[in-house]
């Protein structure tokens, strides 16, 4: 995700002596932190086995912890940030506040706006569908996935927190030959149904009936096997491009 780091300039990572990424996972973020810094980077989420991971695979410290209730004490890093984590909490605000009392200068949160998504794909249905399924996804899943720039410059603003700036860093996944083997499980899983049936209690949450859903479900199976097909001759390419924002803030 980050082979262009221009848009993380305004988090100052060349002077930064302590760094936390909050919300870590499997340390996606924690890695490019670490080679950027000179300072130390902690990696803090609630998960102890993604922690496991980040540890292997970003060399970076690790602390099992909740970001709303931040094991550390007030000021303990220059710089508090997180990627992805905003948009799966109910209470955003929270959160950024919890970083604001653990960092003594600069907040930042890296957040996609999952409406603005886009897919290209040589399966002619799946640009369609993908969006038929995401409109749906969005009007049922029950935090903000779309919190982007906007909304996280407002939740930085509710924290109390000042001079807030974003910049825009688009995110382009692309399947192409020679398939990796999760592209070749995802397609599968598509052929199946099975990722979609994962959603579907928050496809329904939102205004999709059950049998909307199925018709849903049937279209979406019919394209996997498409997918599949076209994989197996070596044909199938796809592009899906995630709009991210980097916001920082100050203390
Ligand atoms: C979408 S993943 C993003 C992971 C990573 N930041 C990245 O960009 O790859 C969200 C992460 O937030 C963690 N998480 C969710 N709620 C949390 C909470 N309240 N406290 C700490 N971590 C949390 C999850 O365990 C998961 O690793």
């Amino acid at each position: 995700m980050w082979d262009d780091r221009s848009a993380l300039a305004d988090l100052q990572l060349d002077s930064r002596e302590r760094v936390l990424d909050v919300g870590c996972g499997t340390g996606e973020l924690s890695r490019v932190l670490a080679s950027e810094t000179p300072g130390e980077v902690v990696g803090v989420d609630a998960d102890p086995d993604l922690l496991a991971v980040a540890r292997d695979r970003a060399g970076v410290e690790t602390v099992a912890g909740d970001a709303l209730r931040l094991p550390f004490p007030d000021d303990s890093f220059d710089l508090v940030v997180c990627q992805a984590l905003l948009i799966n909490l109910p209470d955003p605000v929270a959160a950024v506040r919890e970083f604001r009392r653990v960092s003594s200068d600069l907040v930042a949160a890296v957040e996609p706006d999952n409406a603005g998504v886009s897919v290209e794909s040589t399966v002619e249905s799946e640009s369609d569908l993908a969006a038929r399924a995401r409109r749906a996804y969005l009007r049922g899943v029950e935090t903000d996935v779309t919190l982007g720039g906007e909304g996280t410059r407002e939740a930085f603003r509710e924290a109390g927190l000042s001079d807030a700036t974003t910049r825009r860093h688009y995110h382009t996944r692309t399947v192409e030959p020679p398939y990796a083997d999760r592209d070749l499980h995802s397609a599968r899983r598509k052929a199946s149904g099975e990722g979609l049936a994962d959603d579907r209690a928050t496809l329904l949450a939102g205004d999709l009936s059950v049998a909307e859903y199925d018709d849903l479900r049937s279209d979406w199976r019919e394209m996997g096997r498409a997918v599949v097909e076209q994989m197996s001759d070596g044909e199938y390419r796809r592009a899906e491009v995630v709009p991210f924002y980097v916001t920082v803030g100050s203390i």
